[in-house]
């Protein structure tokens, strides 16, 4: 059985007064044990996160990291020992955002993800389509490329130590989710692909939906056979939001 995961990504939200009282919110959830939890703030924030959810059983991670996991001169970047020293246990790589906005390649992720497990952290990598390549039915040959891209270079037992997350991009940010229909045929066409290398990787690994997942949609997404769980934007930044979805990952 695959232990489910909550993510939530903060994005670039996100104050010392109002992580506080996001803090202060979340300790108050009655948060399920068989879930797995975690939160993405900002790298500004990790510490005052880590220290206020003491005691708490949400793991903290990063947005991104430098493509090289030793620290050295790169102005403005966070190398994944950096973010491992902090207390990290996870790292996002690939998100939309950073691929779309940012001009992240393929192989910028590859080495991103490879310099997360390198410092023993798990890299949950993001793939998704826009809406574009989905009206051009191109939804699993984008996905099925970006996986490739990790695959290729660093082989299929990385995903021993990593989560996938699909993300269709028209649904992030937008109030509009991939159907549990619609999330669910990626989600298997994924472990499908990872399956052609090792049927055991492919069976333990995590595949996480996000894309405007709420508490009114996070049951039956979470209901469907290879959805394990979510990553979560905007309703994260609700802590008793963000604490009925990690319920329904429980249920
Ligand atoms: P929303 O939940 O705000 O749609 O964001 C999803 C996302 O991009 C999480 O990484």
């Amino acid at each position: 059985m695959r232990r489910p995961l909550v993510a939530g990504n903060w994005k670039m939200h996100g104050t010392r007064a109002s992580v506080a009282e996001l803090i202060n919110g979340l300790r108050k959830q009655v948060l399920p044990v068989s879930v797995e939890i975690a939160v993405f703030p900002t790298c500004l924030h990790v510490a005052q996160v880590l220290d206020g959810l003491q005691g708490v059983h949400v793991e903290v991670g990063a947005q991104d990291c430098a493509v090289d996991p030793v620290q050295g001169a790169l102005t403005g970047e966070i190398a994944a020992s950096q973010l491992q020293d902090a207390g990290c246990a996870m790292v996002l790589v690939g998100h939309s955002e950073r691929r779309l906005l940012l001009g992240e390649t393929d192989a910028d992720v590859v080495r991103k993800f490879a310099a997360v497990q390198s410092c023993g952290l798990i890299p949950l990598l993001c793939v998704g389509e826009t809406l574009e390549q989905r009206e051009a039915g191109k939804t699993l040959a984008v996905v099925g490329a970006q996986l490739a891209s990790v695959i290729d270079v660093l082989g299929v037992d990385v995903f021993a130590r990593a989560v996938i997350a699909y993300e269709p991009v028209w649904a992030i940010g937008s109030g509009l989710t991939a159907s549990p229909e619609q999330a669910q045929q990626v989600h298997a066409a994924i472990r499908a692909q990872l399956a052609v290398q090792s049927v055991e990787v492919a069976c333990a690994v995590r595949v996480l939906y996000g894309g405007s997942v709420k508490a009114a949609n996070a049951a039956e997404l979470f209901g469907m056979p290879d959805i394990d769980g979510g990553l979560v934007g905007g309703a994260s930044l609700n802590a008793d939001e963000f604490g009925a979805i990690c319920r329904a990952a429980g249920s």
